[in-house]
């Protein structure tokens, strides 16, 4: 057998406790076996092509746990993009994310295999706009979430991740700070900053994210009832009254860390259901409670799709930037580095 190719049963190994609401998410051996062919080949192909493949932990579990040779958050996938000396790099997720990766890499082929080409953060401020808001606010510091095209960064002064947007914000030397694309993740910041006795003036724009926003009060209340000692963790993309009563808030690698160094063993996770496959897989003695949503951009990843994007991309799979934009959008990028 090459070193590529797993067994039905070795992948079935690391799916059979997922069991979320969908029965998209759940595995049997003979799924695994039908499963199994695909992957190999994508596997095959991958060491032929000299590529490695970047998942966001949202993405379906058979990616994850089959192809995949990265798995993380967003911050985390930047920098596995920057390390990996891999000629192609094919990235599971969304554009934007395909579009960090090649901006840290312009040498290399990057490829995004999804067939939903958007992301309701990234779609909700265009490159205009933000040159209208800074001629609005001239004195601000310009903070882009990641979730933005590379247009939109090339016109803001640093990026950050929801690892570590905190952090960023505290140590920018600008008490006027403009946040985009998110108005819950600026409020949250507000507040944050506000907790913190840092005086800082912090406006923000009015994107959302259509995942997070879905989620409210009733879903801790529900939960508090039923389960009083589960602990809850949320996404900062949730709006502020699930922020404040959370018990942790991070991004999903930080909620995963959480998870894993907290002795509880119940715990209400709000963000998107691939991060609880994820859980159920790596830490089956712990439950997860209440409910989830799925994110139909990322979800548009497929084995289908990868085996497509690696055998004979299409012009639409490749992510192509203009050097004048890549250039701007990689400075916003290495301040967060130097930020964080
Ligand atoms: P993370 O960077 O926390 O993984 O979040 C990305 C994202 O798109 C959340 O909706
Ligand atoms: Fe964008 Fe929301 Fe999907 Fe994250 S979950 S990729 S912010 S639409």
């Amino acid at each position: 057998m090459l070193k590529t190719q797993i067994t039905a049963s070795q992948l079935y190994e690391k799916l059979k406790n997922i069991k979320l609401g969908a029965s998209v998410c759940q595995y049997s051996l003979k799924k695994c076996e039908e499963l199994v062919p695909i992957i190999n080949e994508i596997n095959e192909l991958k060491e032929e092509k000299n590529a490695v493949i970047l998942a966001h932990s949202y993405i379906s579990p058979e990616i994850i746990y089959g192809v995949s040779d990265f798995v993380g958050d967003s911050y985390k996938l930047s920098k596995d993009a920057l390390t990996t000396t891999a000629s192609t790099i094919v990235f599971v997720a969304v554009r934007f994310m395909g579009e960090t990766a090649k901006i840290l890499n312009p040498e290399k082929e990057v490829l995004v295999p999804a067939t939903l080409d958007g992301c309701s953060l990234a779609d909700s401020i265009n490159a205009e706009t933000v040159r209208d808001l800074r001629r609005q606010y001239p004195d601000h510091t310009f903070i882009c979430y990641i979730n933005t095209t590379a247009q939109v960064k090339a016109e803001c002064d640093v990026t950050v991740t929801s690892a570590n947007v905190y952090k960023v914000a505290k140590a920018i030397p600008n008490d006027k700070i403009y946040f985009l694309p998110d108005k819950f993740m600026g409020q949250n910041l507000k507040n944050y900053m506000e907790r913190e006795g840092i005086k800082k003036d912090i406006k923000f724009y009015s994107g959302t994210c259509y995942v997070h926003e879905d989620y409210g009060m009733d879903d801790i209340l529900k939960v508090r009832l039923e389960y009083p000692d589960a602990k809850i963790v949320s996404h900062p993309e949730c709006n502020s009254a699930i922020v404040d009563n959370s018990d942790f808030v991070g991004s999903t690698e930080q909620m995963l860390g959480y998870m894993k160094e907290t002795a509880s063993k119940q715990f209400l996770m709000l963000t998107e259901c691939g991060l609880s496959a994820r859980l159920q897989s790596e830490f089956p003695d712990k439950q997860l409670v209440g409910s989830c949503t799925m994110c139909k951009f990322m979800k548009s990843n497929t084995l289908g799709n990868i085996l497509r994007a690696l055998k004979n991309p299409l012009p639409k799979d490749r992510v192509i930037l203009d050097e004048p934009t890549r250039l701007r959008a990689l400075k916003t990028i290495e301040a967060m580095f130097r930020y964080a």
